[in-house]
């Protein structure tokens, strides 16, 4: 199978395609930098240094015997993407190639643009080469469980079954982001699900909850080919963040009073669950959702976690409750399923105190390189 990963470069794109080519697919990769580029811009680097592509793939190639094709690309060019399509007889399509931070969107007018204009855009590209290339093959999409929110009913893989004035239907389940990032992948999602009904197109949309974790499971032993990974209060996901404090003495920095609730994945069980998507692939004009997170956990929750790992490699972190620099709720009724995968037979890796010690010893050989002034809360909405 021929898959093509638009957002290679990214912290879920690069680990995915060492996973897929290991597992005997022929992966092929475009980025365009935009998440180095708004990461030099806004100070906020990742954590190890990590090659551009070419270097790594060579790289990668040397260490593998694996080669991975890439292309440097702006995933909005549909008649490049649709060139691409065509010349690597592509059959699936993996989307990641979004500008993913919820502070970079509500930065100022300018970083709100761009993430409309590049997320939307992009997916409406990859609609419109997929109908000119192949409308059989299968898009998977990278959403989120943010599209959401946090509704004070049940939240169901995607749709909802209403009945209303004596009849009934099947509809998207509500959504209601608390950031415009959350807000472009509302839109992703519905004009995914027009040009299923409309064009016939096979879509997976998963919703995904917040991915932690910087080793990649089966990877060669060497920081080129690292994740990109993020502590900082822009593009850092919560529980990477408070790892890096803790490491490095600084308080944890809970928002607000740390009961938002939210579902959470590992890095290595998000590339298994994006596997068994493309391993289950929608029929024609059907659009399949599925909610991809393994465990729930408050955000004191975690906090406290990663105290008591800390301790138990002699570090004594402590937890700052800031203000809430966000627009969200704190105390909110939370129960979201998430069936689909288990039922197609993950396995998921438990976030519980023997990972979070492993994981904190991996990223301490970093530690010299965590700078204090990237994770306190620079953008307030
Ligand atoms: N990491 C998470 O916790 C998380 C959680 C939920 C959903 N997601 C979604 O998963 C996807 C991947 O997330 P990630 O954490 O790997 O993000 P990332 O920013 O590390 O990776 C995205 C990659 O896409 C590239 N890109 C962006 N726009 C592009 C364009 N127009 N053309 C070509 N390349 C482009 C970026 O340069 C980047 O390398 C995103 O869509 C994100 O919204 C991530």
């Amino acid at each position: 199978m021929n898959v093509l990963i638009l957002g290679i470069d990214g912290y879920i794109g690069w680990p995915l395609a060492m996973f897929l080519t290991e597992r005997g697919y022929r992966v092929v990769g475009i980025d365009n930098y935009d998440r180095r580029r708004i990461a030099r811009e806004t100070d906020s680097e990742a954590l190890v240094e990590t090659p551009l592509l070419q270097e790594r793939t060579d790289k990668y190639l040397g260490f593998t015997g694996f080669e991975i094709k890439t292309y440097q690309e702006d995933c909005k060019n549909v008649s490049a993407l649709k060139k691409i399509l065509e010349t690597e007889a592509i059959d699936t399509i993996i989307h990641l190639a979004e500008q993913p931070s919820a502070p970079y969107s509500m930065k100022d007018i300018e970083s709100g643009s761009y993430t409309i204009a590049n997320n939307v855009g992009s997916t409406f590209s990859v609609i419109q080469a997929v109908i000119q290339h192949n409308p059989k093959c299968h898009i998977i999409k990278l959403g989120t469980m943010g599209e959401y929110g946090t509704p004070n009913i049940d939240i169901e893989e995607g749709w909802i079954d209403v009945n209303h004035n004596g009849r009934s239907d099947r509809f998207l389940f509500p959504r209601q982001a608390s950031s415009l990032y959350h807000t472009t992948k509302i839109m992703d999602t519905d004009l995914l699900w027009f040009y299923c009904r409309s064009a016939g197109l096979r879509v997976t949309d998963l919703m995904q909850g917040p991915v932690y974790g910087l080793e990649v499971y089966g990877a060669p032993n060497d920081h080129a080919f690292l994740p990109n990974f993020h502590y900082d209060d822009i593009f850092g996901t919560v529980l990477n963040r408070f790892v890096c404090q803790a490491l490095t003495g600084i308080p944890l920095t809970v928002y607000g009073n740390g009961s938002q609730t939210r579902g959470y994945i590992n890095l290595n069980d998000a590339l298994r669950c994006i596997e068994l998507s493309i391993l289950n692939a929608p029929g024609e004009g059907e659009m399949v959702i599925r909610n991809q997170f393994t465990q729930l956990f408050s955000v004191n929750k975690l906090a406290e976690m990663v105290l008591s790992a800390a301790s138990k490699i002699g570090i004594d972190a402590t937890i700052s409750q800031l203000p809430n620099p966000r627009f969200e709720k704190e105390d909110h009724y939370y129960h979201a399923k998430n069936d689909s995968f288990n039922d197609l037979g993950l396995q998921p890796t438990m976030l519980d105190q023997e990972f979070l010690t492993s994981f904190m010893n991996t990223v301490s050989t970093f530690s010299s390189r965590i700078d204090p002034k990237k994770v306190m809360p620079r953008i307030k909405w």
